[in-house]
């Protein structure tokens, strides 16, 4: 089973988003969120299209298996989407107003480069193979190298992953759903990662 990371390209939208929604199929926040079809396979790959075009700070990449590519079967299992920002490439929007009597040069040199990891899945036939992780190492490496915070929004199923690659949590977004019929709150972690430097 030789897994291998690669830069997604185009061509791999309509896999990753086919991964995204099996992958949150079993979500219980699913059906509370999503209780219709939603946006349409087309209209969810042109949503990502864009992004990727439009934001020189979105770094796709895909894991494959090798195995599997040479049965001629599918052989993407797992996508993630980084944004990396460092050095020229800055979010885009919303832009951050610093306010007055700030040093807008400064805060822009200190808090506005980092590494977000906004999108992890994994298809669930091929979990726990360890491409979530290589997808994590990935984004990890090129945290440490640029000498970036990282930063993400993590599900209940991904935090213990995470904490494996060096995130701490250190905040929470907590959503009561009891209104909608949710039996549980919705928890998203919020989790940071300092780098390692060399
Ligand atoms: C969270 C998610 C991305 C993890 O992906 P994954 O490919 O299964 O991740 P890995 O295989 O690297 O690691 C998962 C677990 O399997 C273990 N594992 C890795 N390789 C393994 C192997 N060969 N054999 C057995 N277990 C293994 C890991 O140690 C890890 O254990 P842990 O949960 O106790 O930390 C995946 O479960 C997913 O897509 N979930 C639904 C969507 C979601 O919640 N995404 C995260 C949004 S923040």
């Amino acid at each position: 089973m030789p897994l291998a990371v690669l830069p997604a390209t185009e061509a791999d939208l309509p896999r990753s988003v086919a991964i995204e929604r099996r992958a949150y199929g079993p979500n219980k926040t699913t059906p509370i969120f999503f209780p219709g079809e939603g946006l349409s396979l087309e209209d969810r790959v042109a949503q990502m299209s864009a992004r990727k075009r439009d934001d020189s700070a979105c770094r796709w990449i895909k894991v494959v298996d090798a195995d599997l590519e040479a049965k001629g079967e599918e052989s993407m299992i797992a996508f993630a989407l980084w944004f990396i920002y460092s050095g020229d490439v800055k979010p885009s929007l919303p832009r951050r107003s610093w306010g007055a009597g700030t040093n807008p040069e400064a805060c822009d040199a200190f808090f506005g480069e980092m590494d977000h990891l906004k999108l992890l899945h994994t298809d669930p036939d091929h979990q726990r193979r360890g491409a979530g992780g290589m997808s994590l190492q990935w984004g990890t490496a090129e945290a440490d190298r640029l000498g970036l915070v990282s930063y993400l929004e993590a599900s209940e199923e991904g935090r213990p992953l995470y904490e494996r690659y060096g995130f701490k949590e250190v905040g929470r977004i907590v959503v009561d759903l009891s209104r909608w019929g949710g039996t549980e709150p919705a928890t998203a972690y919020l989790m940071l990662r300092e780098p390692l430097l060399n």
